[in-house]
């Protein structure tokens, strides 16, 4: 069982009013907010030990690094990668997809196929595209169905000799559904396809074992699992990541440059090029011990709660439609009510204190497929309670009367 008074106590803006009202952040699958333990860690970094890592002789610089690399450790344990070396810190899950994306422009011929889930977020589409402009190859497209789940076997049929690289999201943004990644990863295995999943929003709400899942990449961002923007990182198979040339060059990546020839650094450096978010990453270790003390089956297990909790109030509204109602979902409600525009409702809950995200939430074929501009969409994190459900309930109910 969680403790949510003592939780809550850790997240100062939490504490805040918006708009003259307490604040209900419901927009966790944006970004989830931070806790003092995470804050501390980052202002303890910049107050005692910020120096450049690798690179100094010097006390500070040999504590930075200390920090850093073991923060990458504890990322390596957390989600049970076979070696640290595998664990690349990039600035987000969008800088490890593109990473990925520029390294088999070096693999693929025209006529190799790329497959992506019809459930994706816009940097899971775009940097595939720009690939295959590059490369010739082509991107196929498993479909979805109607409760927004993928249609497997379809997928089946799309698996060829000719797929070289899978590419899906673990937990779809927009909807909430929890793929069928095993089933994705044993289909791409079975014809020699490298699997890339984005873990993005799938990570702060589960437990994650990279080795049992035996994936070949997953990608990960800090900021939206109580860590800081702008970190992230990227996780290969070490044979994949050898195989994959470097991403940008720079200091930090190479072992030797002349003029004539560079020759590049071992795992993980090779692909970090440059000096990196160094307190990001510490503190990005720092969030993985705030979740790992709380423990990751009593976070799934109470959103879990809360997602019901949620689902069933809304369903009593007249005219509500919810988008996403397969039976594994993560703690996303998606809705619209009637004809009245996303957006109309997230301005006069914003206007009563309650945070979501309106518009098509970086996913526009999702929302092609069902025909709307976009949802609202109410997103959960262990920290929230029922009583703030209750309210966005109530608050969501004074939009719909003041704009029908
Ligand atoms: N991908 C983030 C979201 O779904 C920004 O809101």
């Amino acid at each position: 069982m969680l403790d949510l008074a003592t939780i809550r106590q850790d997240f100062p803006i939490l504490q805040r009013k918006v708009n003259g009202k307490p604040l209900v952040y419901f927009d966790n699958a944006a970004t989830s907010q931070t806790p003092k333990q995470v804050i501390e860690t980052i202002v303890d970094y910049y107050s005692r030990y910020n120096a450049n890592i690798h690179r100094g002789v010097h006390h500070l610089s040999q504590q930075a690094t200390d920090a850093y690399e073991q923060a990458r450790g504890k990322i390596q344990k957390h989600f049970n990668a076979n070696k640290a070396s595998e664990i690349i810190f990039t600035s987000g899950t969008t800088h490890s997809i593109n990473l990925v994306a520029n390294g088999f422009g070096a693999l693929l011929e025209e006529g190799d196929e790329i497959l992506v889930s019809a459930v994706e977020h816009h940097s899971n589409i775009v940097p595939w595209q720009m690939l295959c402009e590059r490369t010739g190859a082509m991107l196929k497209v498993i479909p979805m169905t109607a409760n927004g789940a993928l249609d497997y076997e379809a997928y089946d049929g799309l698996c060829t000799e000719k797929t070289k690289l899978v590419f899906c999201n673990h937990i779809s943004n927009a909807l909430g559904t929890v793929n069928q990644i095993e089933t994705l990863i044993e289909g791409a295995h079975k014809v020699g396809a490298a699997i890339l999943i984005d873990g993005a929003q799938a990570a702060p709400h589960m437990q994650i074992d990279l080795r049992a899942l035996d994936v070949d990449f997953y990608t990960v961002s800090a900021h939206k699992m109580c860590g800081p923007t702008g970190v992230g990182i990227l996780y290969g198979k070490e044979a994949w990541l050898k195989k994959l040339p470097p991403y940008q060059g720079g200091g930090e990546m190479i072992a030797e440059v002349t003029f004539e020839k560079t020759t590049y650094a071992d795992l993980p450096h090779k692909f970090e090029a440059g000096t990196p978010n160094i307190c990001g990453g510490i503190a990005f270790g720092a969030a993985i011990d705030y979740l790992n003390a709380l423990g990751m089956k009593e976070i799934a297990d109470y959103e879990q709660e809360l997602l019901v909790y949620a689902t069933r109030a809304l369903e009593g509204i007249a005219d509500l439609k919810i988008y996403g109602t397969t039976a594994q979902k993560a703690a996303v409600v998606s809705f619209n009510v009637g004809d009245i525009h996303p957006y109309d409702i997230g301005s006069i809950l914003d206007k009563l204190g309650v945070a979501v995200r309106t518009g098509h939430h970086c996913a526009q074929p999702i929302m092609n497929y069902f025909e709307i501009p976009g949802t609202v969409r109410a997103s959960f994190a262990f920290y929230n309670t029922k009583e703030e459900i209750d309210v966005f309930v109530d608050a969501l109910k004074r939009a719909i009367q003041m704009l029908s």
